[in-house]
């Protein structure tokens, strides 16, 4: 309700709501969701009962995390009609393509929870939501693969359900590691949710007009495909890729340090975090169990996103820029050992964002005095003028 409006190009200091769910100070890195840091919570909690945290307020007990987990893992199935949707793209369509188009769908299909005046029908679609979520990835990635589509299995934690959906096959049953299980539930903890970045602030804005839940999670899908957003994670590893080894980490560094070069270090830099990002220390620690668990010793990538990371935490530049490591600088190198194409980082980011941006929804949408969103403008174009005839142009 900003009446006085300060042009600002990052809109970073126009507070654009008010909200409870989740702190960032971007100066000491830290992040909390509803009070809770993220490191305890990546490593005493998991993401359904992070889930429970976002969404209500408060950690559940025993009885209501039972009964939350239940409803979830009742939800994961597809409407069955929905595997057309999945057979109308191209095979090598990018699978976030696919994940715009089947949540949007999801309006069409579940329209008994999209009365968004309706407290019943609004609980149902935030399930329904965080439920489907892996389902819809796992089918975009084995559509892209041509391998048949696995359907979720109820016996499986939420992790271990996705993984299951895109590595198991008809011919041969996929025996989730509880290592690489814990690595994924990690993965989504950390990226629940971010305070009021560009896809949630769509998710917020889309929602603010009463469109109904699907059609803003599709919204905010879509806006999180951006590079300079979600998509950095297989910006960042497209990048080490093309970087090749330690030894070439100094013309990168260069490059990016070039004004005249639009080139910028993916998985680095921060809109708010001046200080190394939270998500980023635990996701490196993530990143070596697993490496050590697959036997991944000298891996090149990861050889060089350490010498990239060690020259550039020293580095003038980035120093002065207060430039350091994001959550996506790591999450890729984790996703590619675990067998993940790089074109699936992104639909994994958006399924675990989908709670954040849920949450963030219902908290908009269930404050009294809610307005729709307006944002305003500083005009820098012609002054009034009148119309000229085109003989005269
Ligand atoms: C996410 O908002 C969120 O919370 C997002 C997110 C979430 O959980 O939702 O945290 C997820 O999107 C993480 C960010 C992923 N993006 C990338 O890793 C892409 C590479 N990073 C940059 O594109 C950039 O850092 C941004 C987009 C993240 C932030 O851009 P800003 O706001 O322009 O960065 P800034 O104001 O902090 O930049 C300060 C300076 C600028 O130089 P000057 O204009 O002051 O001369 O540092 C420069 C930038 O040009 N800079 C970089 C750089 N990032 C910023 N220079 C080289 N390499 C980089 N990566």
């Amino acid at each position: 309700d900003m009446d006085v409006f300060t042009y600002d190009p990052g809109f970073t200091s126009t507070a654009s709501c008010e909200s409870t769910i989740t702190f960032i100070d971007g100066d000491k890195g830290e992040l909390l969701y509803r009070g809770y840091p993220i490191d305890q919570l990546a490593e005493k909690s998991h993401f359904l009962e992070v889930c429970y945290l976002l969404l209500f307020g408060e950690l559940p007990n025993a009885a209501q995390l039972e009964d939350f987990e239940n409803r979830v893992t009742r939800h994961t199935m597809l409407h069955e009609q929905m595997v057309y949707f999945f057979r109308g793209f191209r095979r090598d369509a990018h699978p976030m393509a696919v994940m715009c188009g089947v949540v949007g769908a999801m309006s069409a299909f579940y329209h008994d929870s999209t009365d968004i005046t309706d407290p019943w029908q609004r609980e149902v679609a935030q399930i329904r939501l965080i439920a489907k979520m892996p389902t819809i990835a796992a089918w975009a990635y084995k559509y892209s693969i041509g391998q048949p589509f696995i359907y979720p299995r109820n016996d499986l934690d939420y992790a271990s359900n996705f993984l299951h959906m895109c590595f198991a096959t008809p011919c041969e049953e996929y025996v989730v590691d509880p290592i690489l299980a814990r690595a994924m539930d990690r993965i989504m903890t950390l990226h629940a949710d971010h305070e009021q970045n560009a896809s949630t602030s769509t998710v917020r804005l889309a929602g603010s007009s009463h469109a109904n839940p699907f059609a803003c999670i599709a919204a905010g899908v879509a806006s999180l495909w951006g590079p300079a957003h979600g998509g950095a994670n297989q910006a960042c590893l497209e990048m080490l890729r093309e970087i090749g080894s330690p030894d070439r980490v100094d013309e990168y560094v260069k490059k990016a340090e070039d004004k005249n070069d639009s080139f910028r270090l993916m998985g680095f830099g921060h809109r708010v975090y001046k200080n190394y990002d939270p998500r980023a220390k635990v996701m490196q620690e993530t990143a070596k169990e697993v490496l050590d668990l697959l036997g991944v010793k000298d891996n090149p990538i990861l050889q060089t996103a350490q010498a990239l990371e060690k020259r550039a935490l020293e580095d003038e530049y980035f120093i002065s820029k207060k430039l350091y490591p994001n959550v996506d600088f790591y999450s890729g190198i984790i996703l590619e050992a675990m067998g993940f194409p790089t074109a699936m980082f992104t639909p994994i980011f958006a399924l675990s964002r989908t709670v954040g941006w849920i949450s963030q929804w219902k908290e908009m949408i269930e404050d009294p005095v809610q307005k729709i969103g307006r944002p305003r403008q500083l005009y820098t174009g012609a002054p009034m003028r009148d119309y000229i005839d085109i003989e005269k142009r």
